[in-house]
């Protein structure tokens, strides 16, 4: 059971889970696989079983048959498979049907006594996974609690709240597609279960660089006197893809790089770069600081949002056709496939220091990156030493959050030799190789954290609703979106993204040493 602060340090609780979406591609592709590595490590609890739902007839066997995941191109080996799949059961039904529920509970039931997790006659521990089209959170959520199956539990607080069963939901993005409709499917939320009951996915904050950035940030003491405005010229957040909308079109179309990307996982890992020291690595003290920074955003004036975003479109390159030629893309939609904004926060740290998002598809190169630029030292002594001799910019500190988690620190020093020459060189430390380990999917260690009560890598209402805030003004502005451009697949996006940075006297970090301004 969580304590107060949502953070747990024990082991995760028996339960069984029930995944809505069982026959879709994120089961198959991400869940199942993160689930059986999590079993594999001995991190799942022993007592744990999975029911997935969905509408398609299928028999537990043909479930497990269907979901049975690979590994470097080769189905997992049967034996290991088999004892793992033992744990997973099926139930074909309408999750939108209220009349399914009632033969849910019972199988429920029989399952949790049948693996464990719960005696005869008692309700085990549930944790639900929303891994449906969004169109049916709300329907599913609002028979969720018809159904009778949250009991409240520890809501209203028995004499021994341990001893109740909990439910848990963890919703996947997208979180709504606009401010209106998160704040619509947070109330849905609000009447079925307790805010500690709720787990919204990003599985950006179960990337293990970004939980470096807290230590980083606050297990030295080095960095933190310097991280504020009066050391910092501005930050920047890229998360880069090569490959183009893919098979994924038909709910790419209706998101967007601005919705899918910069809403919700460049918001966030920005909000750990920026927020104050939290009392404590715990949940409640993260979101607490993460709402405290969003709500200090600088209000975007939707008339004037041109000057703080840029929005672009991959045309037609060697590797596949433009945007508006994919398979299941509406041209008439006007979706972008890259997005580029501003961020500024309004308080004692940030006030004045920007911090630059971006996103895109075609682009470059596949990389995701933060980018701290320091100021440039406030006087140059070498100045009368002529060329050479010069620091072209500030320090800049590169957090690599993928590929190739790690940090690099750009610094000067003097070229040996008699001449005074200055040249700039990394300082690279390389997280995986200097400490060994292994970078893991997200999905499952934020799944066994959801069965600990764990929510420090979880999203609260306010977080997700005041990021949406400051996307809001952009989503609405047919400026804005009247303005696409499009840019040539394999470059870092629209010249518009380029002017964006150009216009305050900076540009972007473009890793690989990828010409800047490279638009169409
Ligand atoms: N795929 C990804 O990589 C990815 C990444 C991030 C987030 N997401 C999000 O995750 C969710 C699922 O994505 P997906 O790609 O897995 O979608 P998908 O392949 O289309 O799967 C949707 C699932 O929902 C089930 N379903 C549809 N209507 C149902 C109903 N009335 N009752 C019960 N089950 C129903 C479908 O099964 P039946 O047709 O058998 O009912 C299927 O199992 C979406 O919200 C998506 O935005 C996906």
């Amino acid at each position: 059971m969580s304590g107060t602060n949502g953070t747990h340090s024990g082991g995760p609780d028996p339960c069984v889970m029930v995944l809505f979406g069982a026959s879709g591609d994120l089961t198959h592709r991400k869940l199942i696989p993160a689930l059986f590595e999590a079993s594999r490590r001995g991190w799942l609890p022993e007592r744990f079983a999975l029911v997935g739902v969905s509408r398609t007839a299928m028999t537990d066997d043909e479930f497990r048959e269907r979901v049975w995941p690979t590994e470097k191109g080769k189905r997992i080996d049967a034996k290991e498979w088999g004892e793992f799949a033992q744990r997973l059961h099926y139930f074909a039904g309408d999750a939108g049907d209220p009349a399914m529920y009632a033969a849910l509970d019972t199988h429920l039931g029989g399952i949790g006594v049948k693996s464990g997790v719960s005696a005869p006659g008692c309700s085990p521990n549930i944790l639900f996974y929303l891994s449906v089209a969004p169109e049916l959170y709300e329907p599913i959520i609002g028979c969720i609690g018809e159904s009778g199956l949250v009991t409240e539990g520890r809501r209203w607080c028995s004499i021994n709240p341990g001893a109740a069963p909990w439910q848990r939901i963890i919703v996947e993005k997208p979180f709504g597609s606009d401010l209106a409709s998160a704040e619509s499917l947070n109330r849905a939320l609000g009447r079925v279960f307790e805010e500690d009951a709720i787990y919204r996915i990003d599985h950006y904050l179960g990337k293990e660089l970004v939980q470096d950035i807290l230590v980083l940030r606050f297990a030295n003491s080095i960095f933190e006197p310097v991280w504020n405005r009066g050391h910092i010229d501005h930050v920047q957040v890229t998360a880069a893809e090569t490959l183009g909308v893919g098979t994924r079109a038909g709910f790419y179309d209706h998101a967007g790089a601005l919705r899918d990307m910069v809403q919700s996982h460049l918001m966030q890992v920005a909000s750990l770069v920026a927020i104050e020291p939290p009392s404590e690595y715990n949940a409640a003290a993260i979101m607490r600081e993460r709402i405290k920074l969003f709500s200090s955003a600088v209000p975007i004036p939707r008339e004037r949002a041109p000057e703080w975003a840029a929005l672009g479109r991959y045309g037609a390159g060697p590797d596949g056709p433009a945007y508006v030629n994919e398979k299941g893309v509406d041209p008439a939609r006007g979706t972008e496939t890259f997005a580029a904004m501003r961020v500024e926060f309004q308080n004692w740290r940030w006030s004045g220091v920007p911090f630059y998002l971006r996103s895109g598809k075609r682009l470059a190169a596949k990389v995701t990156e933060v980018v701290i630029q320091f100021n440039r030292p406030p006087t140059n002594i070498f100045r009368r030493l002529g060329p050479g001799a010069e620091p072209e910019d500030g320090n800049r500190l590169v957090i690599h959050v993928a590929p190739g988690e790690g940090l690099s620190l750009m610094v000067y020093g003097k070229v040996p030799g008699q001449e005074m020459r200055i040249a700039h060189t990394e300082l690279e430390l390389d997280y995986t190789e200097r400490f060994g380990g292994e970078a893991l999917e997200a999905y499952g260690p934020l799944l066994v954290d959801a069965m600990r009560g764990d929510r420090t890598l979880y999203k609260h209402r306010d977080e997700v609703e005041g990021s949406w805030r400051i996307c809001q003004p952009l989503l609405e502005s047919r400026r804005l979106h009247g303005a696409i451009e499009e840019y040539a697949p394999g470059s870092w996006g629209p010249r518009g993204a380029d002017e964006l940075l150009s216009r305050d006297g900076r540009k972007w970090h473009n890793p690989g040493g990828q010409p800047d301004g490279a638009g169409a």
